[in-house]
Formats: C-alpha cells, structure tokens, sequence
C-alpha cells in the first residue's frame, strides 16, 4: 500500500478518490484541493444546497478532472469539527456501500480529512481502515446472483503514514470478516467438526499449533459437564486449542477461550419456535476467537496466545440430558442441569479447568451467553465481569481504542447463593433475577487459579432485523487487548 501524503494528490494513481466535506465551516487540505481542481463546485453544491453534507450523505461526480481519478466521492460528515465514534462509523458504512456499488479497482480515501473526539490521528486511521474494509464484507456463497456482489476493490490507499495503525485496521477487518462468516453459517454446515476443520485449515494457513480434543480424550479427562451437552447430538463435540506463539519461548500464554454452541435449540428445555434459527449465532464467542486469531496471525506481535474453543451442538433426543440430570465436572464440583438450556456454561465449565494446564498470564472467555444480557446492556455494550481489577483495567481501555464497547458488571459473592442446590455442589441455573451475572458466578467458580474475565456477547454478536448478521463484535476489542500485552 502506498501511504503517499495527499498534498500530493494529482500523482496518486486512483479510479475512485473520496473526500469528506463538513456542513459548515472550512474544508480539509484535499477536499480544499479537489474543489480548486473542480472550478469550485464542491463549494457550489455545499452553498446553493444541492449537497448539504450531511452525516454519511454522498454524491459521485464523475469527471470533475481527469487529472488525478475518474471521479470523485464527496462524503458529508456533518457540522461537527470532530465526529463521534458512532457517526464515523456511519460515514465510513455509506462509503463502503457507494464503493460497493461501482465498477472502480482503486479507491483513494482523504482519510486526513476526519478527526474524531478523544482519538489520536494514527488511532483513528486504525479505525478508518478497519470499518472501511468490514464495509466491503459480503456473506457469499449460497444465493444465485453472489458473484456480482462481491467488492471490485483491488487497491484501498488511505491518507496516512502510520503504517502500523493501516496493518491494525486492515487486520482486524479481516479478522472480524471471518468471525462474521462463521457466525453466519447455518448450523447445519457450521458444526463442532467443521469449526475443528477451520482451525486445522488456519494451522496450515499461517504455521500455528492446533490440537483438537474428541469425545473420547475429553471423556478421559473427566470433562462429563461439556460432554453432557452434545450427548443429544448425532454431531460429536471438540475442545480445539490453537496455539500462536510469537513470544518468548516457554512464556506463559494469555488465552481466549469461546463458547462455540453451532446449535441451541435448548436441548430437553426446548426454545420456543419463533426466531429459533438466530441461535446458529451460539458460537458467535468462538467466531470472535478464531477471528482474533486471524488478525493476530496476521500482526505477528512479539506474544503467546492460546485460543480454546469449546464446540457442541445442543439437541433433544432420547440420549440428550434431562432437567434434573446431575454430572461430575473436570474440577471435580458436581452440577445439577436444571435447565439444558444454560448449556453454555457446562461447556465452558470444563474448557476453564482444562486450561489450567497452561498455566495462563491472563483468561478471557466470550460468550453469548444469557438472553438476561440482552435485557441489561441491549446491542450497544458487551457485558463484562472479571475476578481481577487490573485484567478489568486493560479490558476498557482496549475497548475504549477500539471503540468496541464493554460495561463492567458485578459479581458480589451475594449472588453466589443463588446457584445453591439441594442435589448437588452447584444448580447451573439461578432464578429469573440477575440471570447475567449468575451465568458468570456460574463460571467464576472455575476460574480461582488465574486472572480472568468474562465478555457475555448475546446482545454484541450479531444484529437483528434487516440487518441481521453477525457484527464481528468484539474482534477489535480483542485484538487491542492481546497487542496491549506486547512488551
Ligand atoms: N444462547 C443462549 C443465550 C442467548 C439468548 C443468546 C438470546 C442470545 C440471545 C443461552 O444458551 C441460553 O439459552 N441462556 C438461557 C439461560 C437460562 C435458561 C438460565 C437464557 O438466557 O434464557
Ligand atoms: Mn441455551
Ligand atoms: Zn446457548
């Protein structure tokens, strides 16, 4: 990528250039530049009102000059001097979607021409790169007029010199494209085997260590509560551990550990039919680890990182566990299931104990884990829950960078005594109260031996209504985080 400054614009090499253009007030440097080259008419649209500039409003002139591109993309951005984070990422939607719809291969983007509130300009090119390339994201492969979706785009040259803040940005993108597309499988491709088969593919893809774990070598290892929730299932479950290691050898690794349910149905405690099919996004906590994986893989930064993904569908049947069943974890804590459908946590359970044995720096689990989540925070903040204050710490401050939001939530031991049981040492469900933090006190009693933090997704992870998709959600976070552990 050329990262040539655009006071230079007449030599850059581009089909497509795109300026941002305010409401009001002064243009940036190359907005200023194109409107001098184009006899002034960007200021004439912005004046008599033709183009009003407003957030995330567009308009092609194609042939303004033929000097420098074969047209130009003006972008409103609003009266503001320095955008939110929320209408940036807007703009940046608009531009991909107009970039999408023509026939260019290279796009030149003036990107010095946005400044947003409280960002650096390198963290804010990181930001640009990254929503731009997650805008040209398209889930292909399984409609008859694909092909022609697909982006033309061969060369994106952003305005910007920080090379390392591009690489984030593109990185990430590519990162959170992937955990997209397998958050948006069906699940009847997208299963335990096939995720199994995507970290094998990225071991050989990028020299990473990957060790897949069947049925029969968790059943050696005592893992009966993850196990319990894939006995209903003709799909036999994985714990898959990927290992990047860029560190220091024999470095402890900080790990990620996702919950990877290809299917809830609820299993015995069956889900009510309406909008069953969004619970293919169950392993959407494992797409956002094998996507981080991606990025990393990519970035290449100086640290080990292990990623475990816990894989099972969660299906009735005759052999599937019942409410009232009891299983013996691999720690050794009994737990009665009265409800098949917090299957997450048994799987998870098991995954944290395993993980022990790495003696891990940090562990962050993501799940979507509770529809009480949902309740709490909506689709706007990730819930996040950490038995560490400076883990917690370094969690907001990597949200914060890469604007993918977390609010931290509570985990007093009063709480705790709600996943009381008369049957056994825990019940896996805690009464209608607090049903998010009883989820992670559910987990918080598997995590004593290491720093850890928990990231409840259900209302992150994907987007409903028309939009309805996988959002990719929290790849940039995780990311910021794990290169915020670069010494
Ligand atoms: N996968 C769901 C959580 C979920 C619900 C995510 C809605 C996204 C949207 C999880 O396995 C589940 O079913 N949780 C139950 C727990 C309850 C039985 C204690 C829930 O939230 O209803
Ligand atoms: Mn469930
Ligand atoms: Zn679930």
């Amino acid at each position: 990528m050329n990262m040539a400054l655009f006071d230079r614009l007449s030599t850059v090499q581009a089909d497509l250039l795109v300026v941002f253009v305010p409401s009001e007030g002064d243009f940036s440097e190359s907005t200023a530049w194109v409107d001098e080259n184009a006899n002034g008419q960007v200021s004439q649209l912005r004046e008599t009102g033709v183009f009003k500039a407003g957030v995330a409003q567009t308009l092609l002139l194609p042939g303004v000059t033929q000097d420098f591109a074969q047209a130009v993309l003006l972008v409103g951005i609003g009266k503001e001097v320095q955008l939110s984070d929320m209408n940036a990422r807007k703009v940046m939607a608009a531009v991909a979607a107009q970039i999408k719809g023509l026939p260019f291969a290279s796009v030149a983007v003036a990107s010095a021409g946005l400044v947003l509130k409280s960002r650096s300009q390198s963290d804010v090119l990181a930001l640009v790169a990254q929503w731009l390339n997650e805008g040209f994201y398209n889930f292909l492969g399984f409609k008859k007029d694909d092909a022609e979706k697909a982006t033309k785009v061969t060369s994106l040259l952003l305005e910007g010199t920080d090379e390392a803040a591009l690489a984030i940005g593109t990185a990430t993108a590519s990162g959170s494209a992937f955990a997209r597309q397998l958050g948006n499988l069906p699940g009847n491709v997208c299963t335990p085997s096939y995720l199994a088969s995507k970290a094998q593919q990225l071991g050989e893809e990028y020299g990473i260590g990957v060790e897949l774990l069947d049925e029969t070598k968790m059943d050696e290892l005592g893992m009966h509560c993850l196990l319990s929730v894939g006995r209903g299932s003709d799909q036999p479950s994985y714990l898959i551990v990927m290992n990047y290691r860029g560190g220091e050898e024999g470095d402890a690794p900080h790990v990620l550990l996702g919950k990877g349910i290809t299917f809830d149905t609820g299993g015995i405690s069956l889900k009510p039919g309406p909008k069953m099919d969004e619970m293919k996004y169950d392993m959407c906590g494992a797409a956002s680890v094998f996507g981080t994986m991606k990025t990393i893989c990519e970035l290449k930064p100086k640290l080990n990182f292990t990623a475990v993904i816990a894989a099972a569908e969660n299906m009735p049947s005759s052999r599937a566990t019942k409410p009232g069943d009891i299983v013996k974890t691999m720690s050794g804590q009994t737990v009665e299931i009265l409800n098949t459908d917090a299957e997450g946590r048994l799987v998870l359970c098991d995954a944290l104990t395993y993980i022990e044995c790495f003696k891990p720096k940090s562990v962050v689990d993501i799940a979507t884990l509770t529809g009480a989540c949902v309740v709490a925070l909506g689709s706007v903040n990730s819930g996040m829950y950490a038995n560490n204050d400076a883990l917690a710490t370094e969690l907001k401050v990597a949200s914060q960078t890469a604007a993918d939001k977390i609010w931290q939530m509570p985990l007093d031991e009063e709480y705790q005594q709600q996943l009381d049981s008369n049957f056994a040492d825990i019940a896996n469900i805690g009464g209608p109260e607090a049903g998010s933090v009883t989820a992670a006190c559910f987990l918080s009693r598997f995590t004593e031996s290491y720093p850890w933090a928990h990231l409840d997704i259900a209302g992150t992870a994907w987007t409903g209504g028309a939009a309805k998709g996988a959002s990719g959600r929290p790849v940039a976070l995780l990311t910021r985080y794990l290169l915020g552990k670069v010494s």
